[in-house]
Formats: C-alpha cells, sequence, structure tokens
C-alpha cells in the first residue's frame, strides 16, 4: 500500500496515492486518457482502505446496534461507537458524545438550526451569516425564521472576495445570537479564518456554528483549538462514503438541546402519555443509522491521517500555485476567489468569456476532465460576484500537475471550439 511511504511525508505524491483510489484507475476506452477528477469539492473518490472497511463490516459483523443481546450486534454497537471515538480523536472533541452521527453536513445543520435554533432563538434575535454560504447553511435558517421571526444579517464580500470584517464586526455590535459560517467556501475556495471569527462572536456573545464540509477533508481542523460551539462535516467529501457525516457540538450545548427527530434509539422511556429522551448522542440519533457508512468515514479518517493533513494541504496549495502561474495563458479567463493563495484552498472557480459554465464543462468533459459547472448551490454568492454561474475545479490529494496541464490544455480548446481569440 502506497500509504506506508507516506506517514510521515511532508509532501505528497499524488500520482503515487491515485493508486490507493480504483475509480481513478480504471481502463479507459481506447483513445481515452486517463480520469482527471477536478470535482473532489463535490465529492472526492474512495480509496480500497475505506471500501475494504464497508465490505469486512457488512461481509462479517452487520446487525442491528443498540438493540440486540447477542455477539453480532454488539460487534456492530462496538464497532460504530468506535467509529465515533475515531471522529472526535480526528477533530480532537473532548468527548465522543460531542459526536453526532449524520448523514451530510446538510442534515449537520437541520439538526443544530432546528434543535439549537428553536429552543434558543425568538422574533426579538437576530443571526449573522455570510453571502458565501452554501444554500445548506441558508436555508435551514430561511426556514426557521418563517416559523420564529428572528432577523438575518449578512456578511458582504470585500473586492478580494474575502469576507469583509469589518462590516463583521460592525454586525456582532447588534449581539446576534449565533454566528454561521462555511471555513471554505465551496463555490470560490476562499478559507475564512475560524479562530479569529469564533474569538469575535464569542466576544459579542453568540454561539458559532462552521460549515467545515470543505476544510476538514483538506486541512487539519481542531475543534478545541478553534473554540467552535458547532462543526458540520460530510464523510463523502473526506474520502468517505455517501450519507456519512458529524455534527459536532460542545457538550453543554448539545445537553441543553432538545431532539430533532423522534422515533427508536433517541428515547429514555415512552408511555401513551409522552416520552422522555436519552442522552446525547443517542438523543440526536433517531432509527437505525447508516452503520457501515459510520464506520466506513471513521476508515477515512484513518486514511486522511496516515496520509497527513499538513501534507494535504501543501500539496493543494503546491497545485493551485502552479495552476495560477498556467491558467493566465487562458484568453478570456475570469478567476473567482482571494487572490492571496493562503486565503484559499484548493478550488478554482472561473467564467471563460461568453461560452457558458456548462459548455466549458462538457468540452472539459470530452477530454476526461470532471469539474463541476453551476451555481454550486450558492445562488446569493453568484449574484454577489455578478454571474449566474461559473466553471469549478478542485484538488485533492490525487491530483497532480498533470491533470492541471490538462485543464489548461481543455481551456484552450474550448475557446478555439466557440471561436474566442
Ligand atoms: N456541496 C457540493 C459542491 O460544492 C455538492 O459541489
Amino acid at each position: 500500500m502506497v500509504l506506508s511511504t507516506q506517514t510521515s511525508a511532508t509532501t505528497l505524491d499524488g500520482a503515487a496515492l491515485r493508486r490507493d483510489f480504483p475509480i481513478l484507475n480504471q481502463p479507459q476506452p481506447e483513445g481515452r486518457p486517463p480520469l482527471a477528477f477536478l470535482d473532489s469539492a463535490a465529492s472526492s473518490q474512495k480509496p480500497e482502505q475505506v471500501i475494504q472497511a464497508i465490505d469486512t463490516y457488512y461481509r462479517t459483523i452487520n446487525a442491528n446496534i443498540h438493540r440486540g443481546v447477542y455477539e453480532l450486534s454488539e460487534a456492530a454497537t462496538a464497532a460504530y461507537e468506535a467509529a465515533r471515538q475515531t471522529m472526535a480523536t480526528f477533530l480532537n472533541a473532548r468527548q465522543a458524545r460531542e459526536c453526532i452521527f449524520v448523514r451530510n453536513t446538510t442534515e449537520a445543520i437541520n439538526l443544530a438550526a432546528n434543535a439549537w435554533g428553536r429552543s434558543n432563538l425568538t422574533a426579538n434575535d437576530r443571526i449573522v451569516l455570510t453571502v458565501m454560504e452554501h444554500h445548506s447553511n441558508l436555508v435551514p435558517w430561511h426556514m426557521l425564521r418563517e416559523e420564529i421571526g428572528f432577523s438575518i444579517d449578512y456578511i458582504p464580500l470585500t473586492d478580494d472576495h474575502q469576507l469583509d470584517m469589518t462590516v463583521y464586526a460592525q454586525l456582532l455590535e447588534q449581539k446576534p445570537k449565533l454566528v454561521g459560517f462555511a471555513h471554505v467556501s465551496n463555490a470560490i475556495g476562499a478559507l475564512n479564518d475560524v479562530a479569529a471569527m469564533t474569538r469575535m462572536a464569542h466576544d459579542a456573545g453568540a454561539a458559532v456554528l462552521v460549515d467545515a464540509a470543505q476544510s476538514v477533508p483538506h486541512m487539519p481542523v481542531d475543534v478545541q483549538a478553534l473554540d467552535v460551539d458547532f462543526l458540520a462535516l460530510s464523510g463523502h467529501k473526506m474520502v468517505g462514503p455517501m450519507g456519512s457525516g458529524v455534527l459536532y457540538g460542545k457538550r453543554e450545548l448539545l445537553e441543553a438541546m432538545p431532539p430533532y427527530m423522534g422515533g427508536g434509539s433517541m428515547i429514555r422511556k415512552v408511555t401513551l402519555d409522552g416520552t422522555t429522551f436519552a442522552d446525547i448522542p443517542a438523543r440526536f440519533e433517531a432509527g437505525t443509522p447508516a452503520v457501515a457508512d459510520q464506520v466506513g468515514l471513521a476508515a477515512a479518517a484513518d486514511y486522511l491521517t496516515a496520509v497527513g493533513l499538513e501534507a494535504i494541504r501543501e500539496h493543494e496549495l503546491e497545485l493551485l500555485d502552479y495552476a495560477m502561474e498556467q491558467l493566465p495563458s487562458v484568453p478570456h479567463l475570469t478567476m473567482y476567489g482571494p487572490e492571496d493563495l493562503s486565503k484559499r484552498s484548493g478550488v478554482i472557480s472561473f467564467t471563460l468569456g461568453s461560452i457558458h459554465p456548462h459548455d466549458v464543462a462538457a468540452i472539459l468533459d470530452g477530454e476526461n476532465i470532471a469539474v463541476r459547472a453551476g451555481h454550486h448551490c450558492a445562488q446569493p454568492l453568484m449574484a454577489a460576484l455578478g454571474v449566474v454561474a461559473t466553471t469549478r475545479a478542485s484538488f485533492y490529494m490525487y491530483n497532480t500537475r498533470d491533470d492541471v496541464d490538462r485543464l489548461v490544455a481543455g481551456l484552450h480548446k474550448a475557446n478555439e471550439v466557440f471561436g474566442q481569440v
């Protein structure tokens, strides 16, 4: 396995790591180049180690958990709770019960909005979000605002496509109850200073929720060092299975929250007159959970730890730097996101003259280069940038300079095909 040579490396060999990812090594039809997968911001590929963990779970210990008293059920329960401990260690949470298993970041934020928001927000309150949020950190709050009637203020962008910290400081003077923001913008890759923003929010008396879907897979994230109150992540973006994820919450906040969904497993006692609820984390995990997927998520966290998150970040920054040297050779290219590369993740969002972003993506697909095009579930951000859509290339540990070269060549080809000279 490639991993054995990677454990203490400070730089990665993307080409070697690719060998861990079966989908990147599939034979291609005659004449078609290998897949240049530049859409990991949407969903990453999965290494053999994660696929094997899920396979082993189903082959050897599958049973429902927290219910059976037989050996197999106890083994499945142990695997699920061990996965929770792995995720707590991975995020440096103080306790495993601070990690609630969910299906994805969207579910994590909906849980926080409904359970924390419903019991902490009134019509007179304010919360602060940002214009660069994914819809998953906007829509749940819009829906709750319809019911409760609180106000939402938004941190705007600077000309350099970063969050405007001056306006943020002003918004905090209005004493919001919560500040919610993405660690990294999924659409333009802007990297926000979570520690500083959290300190400012706490000084103003606000709780902090961070959408870490685009950061946890790509850089070290330590919830205690950042001191965030809630942090949401998706397994499928961090080489883990689809349908896996975590809402981290500080124990004292989670313990004070009512449940979000009711049903099996989340109760202490049910009579015909009513229900009392289980302690955390079970209180927030109604029904049979995605046991194999969360076990796979833990395998993904172990994989990232073995590769090294600092090395992954360094590798992506190196690719970003290289791409920023090469891309200006492409006529008509407009890129979005901060110019300072240290304030970015490995995401490049762009438009190519008057060619529709979907057409750009289709031409790239013709070269077997996978990118995403559209509004990236961030329509308010697109509006702030003055576009309806962009094309987005996103890097991960298994990408190489060759992928960047092919992207650049593909964009030259798109210009040619559309007669843009
Ligand atoms: N949130 C994912 C993306 O940015 C799907 O593409």
